[in-house]
């Protein structure tokens, strides 16, 4: 997906079947980006398929390069994984009066306990997303480069913003007071398996 607004995803309602039919339809574009163009779930291997089904998933992050972002596949849902620098954090650390919930309060998509600080992540550096728009279910655009931009306002702190209707959220996936998305994007449940393995679907042992 580029800039331009005339790619927009038809919105859907966040229910299962029509998430899982956004999926297939949509499409992601960024530097770094995993691309989704062709129908996301069938697009995978058969083993990958059974994964995406419902099981919780490992996800290898020592694979996101510093200042990367990648989408990986769970439940028929695309998850973002973001290796934030250390100029995306500290952009965390400013001005958070134009966030709706930036202490990630509000329970609609409810906040792990883990995830419920500043960086919205176990690890500060590794940000972990469901990547679709709490509004209609668009998936967002990864425009991670802060500044004046296209489409943005000229103090954008980097983040993500949905074409469809023009919600935003920063780099922790918190999203902007006066857009139509509700609630910040949702953090999965995930743990650490190891330093550079994560799984996606399951918390029990919660460890970093
Ligand atoms: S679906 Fe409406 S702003 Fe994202």
């Amino acid at each position: 997906m580029t800039d331009a607004l005339s790619e927009r995803i038809t919105p859907a309602p966040l229910d299962g079947s029509k998430r899982t039919w956004l999926i297939a339809t949509s499409c992601v574009g960024a530097a770094g980006v995993v691309g989704l163009a062709t129908p996301f779930v069938e697009s995978l291997e058969p083993s990958e398929k059974a994964r995406a089904a419902g099981a919780p998933v490992k996800i290898d992050i020592s694979s996101v390069a510093l200042g990367e972002i990648k989408t990986f596949a769970w439940r028929g849902l695309p998850i973002w994984v973001l290796h934030r620098t250390p100029v995306m954090l500290d952009s965390l650390k400013t001005d958070t009066s134009m966030l709706l919930d930036p202490d990630s309060k509000l329970t609609g998509l409810p906040t792990p306990k883990y995830a419920q600080n500043e960086w919205r992540s176990i690890k500060p550096e590794y940000l972990v997303l469901i990547a679709i728009c709490t509004h209609l279910g668009c998936i967002p655009t990864p425009k991670l480069k802060a500044g004046p931009q296209p489409l943005l306002p000229d103090n954008w702190p980097g983040g993500f913003f949905c074409p469809c209707h023009g919600s935003m959220y920063d780099l922790a996936g918190r999203v902007f007071k006066d857009v139509p998305a509700p609630l910040n994007l949702q953090v999965p449940r995930y743990m650490y398996t190891s330093d550079t393995e994560i799984m996606v679907g399951e918390d029990k042992e919660g460890k970093a």
